[in-house]
């Protein structure tokens, strides 16, 4: 922990904060002048993990403090021991309340498609269901005013065009085996991984409006599509020449991706100071159930206002995500 957090600190959790869109809110957080806050950079790889800490901790103005904590979306038992631990670090006073929680981390299939511990599809296992299992460990934990910021895609919504196969909605329990629905039936394997992310970015919308309907009052939930950042490591399974593409060739060449693929298009610092304003804003502070693109909401696609989908999704995700006996 980089020092003592202050008595009127505020803890806020970023998962995937060591990296890309996360790194961009923990860093738009601890060089703000608002707070202060207690932020936990929460990913996979613990070195990767402390070392952004330690980076963000160097930054950081006078208040504000960050920690490292080891958490794998992929494993539904450290999902549960890190929020055990969190719990019992909020409730011995070690660290300040839970007041927010970005649940930003996430991954984007390439053409081989990968299992998580327990045995789901990773797409769904980690964007969707680990991240389930953590808002619902931590509700006890939040105490309100608080909020839950799930990010999505714009990806979900076919009227976007967003140039990603549209979501093919499955059951939760068929997803969770890697199965697409009917419209994915003659997918090669890399629009399959393309379409299960998209697929996932709409169970992380429905996800988010079904939690809002859930919360108790004066917790919030909201999603956030930061459109297309450059320069991030989502594309890291993605084939060799589109790779190079996403690393090397479109974070120099904004304008052209403007003028011919998206207008829509940041950098993580940007898009990460908009996905810490939605957590932070006090101007929020009422605001649930919404759906923003940067600091603006929006519309999510016509699908992801179906309550009885998002209620069975609900439904589906409890067991899928229930402790083994
Ligand atoms: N980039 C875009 O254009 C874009 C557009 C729309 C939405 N998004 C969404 O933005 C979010 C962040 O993506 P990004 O573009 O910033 O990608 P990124 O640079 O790859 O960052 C993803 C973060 O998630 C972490 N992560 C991956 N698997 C994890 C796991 N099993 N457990 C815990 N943490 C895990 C990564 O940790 P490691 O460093 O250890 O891999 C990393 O910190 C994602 O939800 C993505 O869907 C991105």
């Amino acid at each position: 922990m980089s020092s003592r957090p202050a008595g009127n600190a505020r803890t806020i959790v970023i998962t995937g904060g060591n990296a890309g869109l996360g790194h961009g809110c923990a860093t738009a957080l601890v060089t703000s002048a608002d707070g202060p806050w207690h932020v936990v950079v929460a990913s996979r790889n613990a070195e990767r993990t402390r070392e952004a800490a330690d980076k963000l901790a160097g930054a950081a103005r006078a208040g504000h403090t960050v920690e490292a904590m080891p958490l794998d979306l992929a494993s539904l038992a450290s999902v549960r021991a890190f929020a055990a631990e969190l719990a019992d670090r909020v409730a011995s006073g070690a660290i300040p309340p839970l007041q927010a929680l970005v649940c930003n981390a996430g991954v984007q299939a390439g053409t081989r498609q990968t299992r998580t511990a327990d045995g789901f599809e990773s797409t769904f296992g980690v964007n969707h269901l680990g991240h389930f299992l953590l808002v619902n460990e931590l509700l006890p934990v939040l105490r309100a005013p608080a909020r839950v910021v799930v990010v999505a895609s714009g990806v979900h919504d076919p009227a976007q065009k967003a140039g990603v196969p549209v979501p093919a909605w499955n059951a939760a329990p068929a997803l969770a085996r890697g199965e697409l629905g009917p419209d994915a039936a003659s997918d090669n394997a890399f629009v399959a991984g393309q379409r299960r992310y998209s697929t996932s970015k709409l169970a992380n919308i429905y996800f988010t409006y079904a939690l809002a309907r859930r919360l108790p009052r004066g917790v919030t939930a909201n999603a956030y599509d930061p459109g297309l950042v450059l320069g991030t490591g989502l594309q890291r399974s993605a084939p060799a020449p589109l790779r190079f593409a996403a690393k090397h060739v479109l974070p120099h060449a904004r304008p052209l991706v403007r003028r011919f693929l998206t207008d829509k298009v940041y950098t993580a610092e940007e898009s990460g100071a908009a996905l810490a304003w939605l957590a932070t804003a006090p101007e929020l502070a009422g605001t649930t159930g919404g759906y923003f693109h940067q600091r603006q909401a929006i519309r999510s696609s016509d699908d992801s206002y179906d309550v009885a989908r998002a209620d069975q999704l609900w439904e589906d995700s409890l067991p899928l995500t229930a402790p083994p006996n």
